[in-house]
């Protein structure tokens, strides 16, 4: 399938490589594992009719994977593009007439295309921040519809900018090593702030970060109530170094406890993933059907999808073995054999989707430094 010119680029692509970004393969893989996983279980609404938008197209790349490669199923789905760069428009629209890619292309400013309109699922995949068009993507959406994002702007979303954090995502925030999750957390939160103010709740199917973005799809449901139950999910990271577990309070706790102290937030604290539809997507995975044929980052995204399980319902952060040794004054021991024995100890332990050295678990310190302090040889 010949869709676009290849570019050979590194990183999260920048306004000048305008096209194709290669590396945004397994963005894109991920996004039609769960389109499909969504469509074949009937998880997405509009009975008779299910739009699909790819919001900023781009060469259409992503639209055109999405029909080509999942298809509509039942008749019922329609899939779309927009962008508002004259040169994009015109390269998408011709390759979709080479490609007989059935997928209609708007050239138009998202946020003017979706007044007045109602879309199923909608990619949001800009360069840098999405919260521009936030706002109008989660009005635009159908009660129960997903909203896919991608964030590239992770200096601001990590805490390495932190002007930017506060000005983008209302989050005071602050570099730590848990970054690739704290970035998830920051921007599931936004959007849960967002949503509310439109009586909306968005509910994590799932997020991941990797070096260069930040990804989210989250089901939203207009709702005041369940609104209002989101907002109890929210909560900050207090900062109390040496202590090495991460201490998370919601905003009641945080208000108990008294201020002086230096925290990260707000922040998302509930889960960050649906296991029942991760468990949906592993099935369409293994399967090694339909669209799972044209993926090309099965291994990895079967790898992500696992320890994303493996972690769900267990506490927000959890034990970086790296920050443990620096902080314990030991060697970190090798992470299955420390899984393995807070396993023996009773606990739920597992590997994490957010960092090869982070064990999630629901151990309290005291556990984890014993396990920690026996493996390394120092207990
Ligand atoms: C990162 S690229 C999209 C890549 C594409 N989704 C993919 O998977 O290859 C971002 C696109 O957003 C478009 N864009 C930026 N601001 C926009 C706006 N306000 N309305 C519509 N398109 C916009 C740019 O022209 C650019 O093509």
């Amino acid at each position: 399938m010949d869709l676009v010119p290849s570019g050979g680029l590194k990183g999260p692509g920048t306004r000048s490589s305008l096209f194709y970004n290669p590396s945004m393969v397994q963005n894109r893989d991920v996004s039609v594992l769960f389109l499909s996983t969504l469509l074949e279980g009937g998880m997405l609404p509009g009975r008779d009719r299910k739009d699909i938008l790819d919001g900023l197209c781009g060469s259409g790349i992503r639209a055109m994977r999405f029909a080509l490669e999942i298809g509509d199923m039942d008749g019922t789905v329609r899939y779309m593009g927009c962008d508002r760069e004259e040169q994009a428009v015109e390269h998408a629209k011709r390759s979709v007439l080479e490609n007989k890619a059935p997928v209609e292309i708007f050239h138009d400013d998202l946020n003017v295309h979706l007044q007045g309109k109602r879309y199923s699922y909608i990619d949001v995949d800009p360069y840098g921040s999405p919260v521009q068009f936030v706002p109008s993507a989660l009005t635009s959406l159908l009660s129960g519809g997903v909203l896919a994002v991608t964030a590239t702007d992770t200096a601001a979303l990590t805490g390495s900018a932190r002007k930017a954090s506060m000005r983008r995502y209302w989050t005071q925030n602050i570099k730590t090593e848990y970054l690739h999750e704290i970035s998830c957390r920051v921007l599931a939160g936004y959007l849960a702030r967002c949503a509310s103010t439109i009586e909306r709740a968005v509910q994590p199917i799932f997020l991941y970060s990797s070096d260069h973005y930040v990804r989210g799809y989250f089901r939203v449901v207009k709702s005041a109530s369940k609104a209002d139950s989101s907002m109890r999910s929210l909560g900050f990271l207090v900062l109390d170094p040496p202590a090495a577990p991460l201490q998370f309070q919601n905003l009641e706790e945080l208000s108990k406890d008294g201020g002086g102290r230096q925290v990260l937030g707000p922040l998302w604290l509930g889960n960050l993933e649906d296991p029942s539809f991760i468990e949906a997507a592993l099935r369409t995975l293994t399967s090694g059907n339909g669209p799972v044929r044209h993926l090309t980052t099965v291994k990895s995204l079967e790898s992500m999808l696992r320890r994303a399980l493996g972690e769900s319902g267990l506490p927000p952060g959890g034990y970086d073995l790296n920050v443990l040794a620096s902080r314990l004054k030991a060697s970190p021991p090798p992470i299955e054999k420390v899984i393995d024995c807070l396993s023996k100890r009773g606990h739920r332990a597992n590997r994490s989707r957010f960092s090869h050295t982070l064990v999630k678990t629901d151990a309290p310190f005291n556990d984890m430094k014993a396990v920690f302090m026996e493996l390394s040889g120092g207990g």
